[in-house]
């Protein structure tokens, strides 16, 4: 059992478990959605099917995150700037595996929170978090032409453990797309605190 906190905080940034799960909640993060719709959909399948705050209600809060958490195999935090509470985006370590004391960071910023280094220190703090509860392994996986996406692991110091050649068939580019596939480990992570 990995047990994430409710709630990380930075000096700038809060990270906070989406709990409850009210149509409110649903309501500002689809607008942030909706802000942001034409470049999230280049990278991210469930835009598309996010069309009404009741499908972010149901689809995301409800049925993904509020799920989840209560099965403990991953653990969705939104976004906020500490100072006036905006919603930024939302950062979830998934696909918990207990066995394997491995997961997966996925994340999006609204695009007007995007080139401050939100995601960065977000990374960076789900991680610390991670790391000191136990995780041996975070993995962070994007298409190889998300340039953003890209920076925010070769910023935090993760290894590009391969690409994973065609592996997505995209039907909005009507391509096959490539996966990098970026790792961080604990000894790597407790090796950084040192230097
Ligand atoms: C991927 C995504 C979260 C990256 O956002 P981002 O703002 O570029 O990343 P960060 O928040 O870490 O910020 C880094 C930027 O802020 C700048 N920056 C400013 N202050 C900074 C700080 N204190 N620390 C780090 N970077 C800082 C960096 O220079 C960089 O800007 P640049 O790329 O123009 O040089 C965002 O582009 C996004 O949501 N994209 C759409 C969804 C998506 O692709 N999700 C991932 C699917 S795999």
């Amino acid at each position: 059992m990995l047990n994430m906190p409710e709630k990380i905080e930075s000096d700038r940034i809060v990270l906070v478990r989406p709990f409850p799960a009210t149509f409110e909640l649903a309501k500002e993060i689809f607008e942030k959605v909706e802000l942001s719709r034409n470049t999230l959909r280049d990278w991210l399948p469930w835009v598309d099917g996010t069309k009404t705050p009741e499908d972010e209600y149901t689809g995301w809060l409800v049925n993904w995150v509020q799920k989840h958490w209560k099965e403990g195999c991953g653990f969705a935090y939104i976004i906020r700037d500490k100072k006036t509470n905006t919603l930024l985006g939302a950062i979830d370590l998934m696909e918990y595996s207990e066995s394997d004391k491995s997961a997966l960071i996925g994340y999006w910023l609204s695009d007007d929170a995007v080139g401050h280094g939100y995601m960065t220190e977000a990374v960076r703090m789900v991680e610390k978090t991670a790391f000191e509860l136990g995780l041996n392994r975070i993995t962070i996986t994007n298409d190889t032409k998300n340039t953003r996406s890209v920076n925010v692991p070769k910023r935090c110091g993760y290894h590009l453990d391969g690409v994973m050649r065609k592996d997505k068939w995209d039907k909005r580019w009507e391509s096959f797309r490539d996966t990098n596939v970026w790792s961080k480990l604990k000894s790597e992570w407790l090796a950084e605190q040192k230097k």
